[in-house]
């Protein structure tokens, strides 16, 4: 079964299309990258998929039912996570959270069960250490894996990550990029993730999509990450490299701004 098939997809906010005319197939278990500049629309087909923005158009199956009804199937990692600093969590609480909202109920104590998924779920992602640390005062790179153990804790079938990397510096992305391999790996979940550096996930991204509110291009990292296909969007100045078995991007500092775009 395909985790997500999109066809002639267009995504609107107040009658205005943000994304437009996309058809695409994700199967099950594989991981796609999902690449483009500032407001191409990743955000925005995130959301849709993980059934927050119900305005569009065009037919859109997660796991063969509409994006509503598969929510159980779907943990999603918004880009900017605000949690409320303070508030004194405990990384294994926050860990924690994502099995009680996933039951549609909150508990004032957190049952033993939803615990002992927790400390499973930080030491899925090597950090059991720190589990009674205050989540503020853990480490970029920490606080995202902290956030993905909150992700995984639902058994999703699909995991939705917005930017992960983005607000890391290059070693805490390898330490995550890490992280993100193992899920793969063994766990066997689909996943979408967008990036702008594309770079640490080559090797575990199956398909990359190279959004600019339309689809530019959909394939194999091989297919996607060449010199001609990224300038079309990237600029001039773009081009993809092998080094040895490994792709990387090399992107020309382009990006679309317009006045108003939102992260
Ligand atoms: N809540 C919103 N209301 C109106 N327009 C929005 C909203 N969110 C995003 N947009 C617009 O939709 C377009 C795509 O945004 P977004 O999905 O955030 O892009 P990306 O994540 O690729 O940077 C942009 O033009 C942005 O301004
Ligand atoms: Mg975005």
């Amino acid at each position: 079964m395909e985790a997500v098939i999109a066809k002639n997809v267009s995504i609107y906010y107040n009658g205005q299309k943000a994304v437009e005319e996309l058809s695409f197939k994700l199967e099950e278990e594989e991981t796609l990258l999902l690449m483009g500049p500032n407001g191409a629309g990743k955000t925005t087909l995130l959301r849709t998929i993980a059934g927050f923005h119900k305005n569009y158009g065009g037919e859109l199956l997660v796991f063969n039912k509409p994006p509503g009804e598969a929510k159980e199937l779907i943990s999603y990692v918004p880009q900017s996570y605000s949690l409320n600093e303070r508030v004194p969590l405990k990384a294994l609480e926050v860990v924690a959270i994502g099995g009680i909202y996933k039951k549609g109920f909150v508990h004032t104590k957190l049952s033993k069960e939803v615990c002992q998924s927790a400390e499973e779920a930080l030491e899925f992602v090597g950090l059991s250490q720190v589990k009674d640390k205050p989540f503020s005062e853990l480490s970029g790179g920490q606080k995202q894996r902290v956030l993905l153990a909150r992700a995984l804790i639902s058994n999703p079938r699909l995991l939705l990550l917005d930017e992960p990397l983005s607000a890391l510096d290059p070693s805490a992305r390898v330490e995550v990029a890490n992280v993100l391999g193992k899920i793969k790996q063994e766990k066997g979940i689909s996943m979408i993730i967008t990036t702008h550096d594309v770079n640490p996930l080559t090797e575990i991204g199956d398909k990359v999509m190279l959004l600019n509110r339309r689809l530019v291009a959909f394939g194999t990292p091989d297919e996607v990450l060449r010199d001609e296909i990224i300038s079309e969007v990237y600029g001039p100045f773009s081009k993809a490299v092998r080094v040895g078995n490994r792709l990387y991007c090399i992107i020309g500092d382009v990006h679309i701004h317009k006045g108003g775009a939102r992260e």
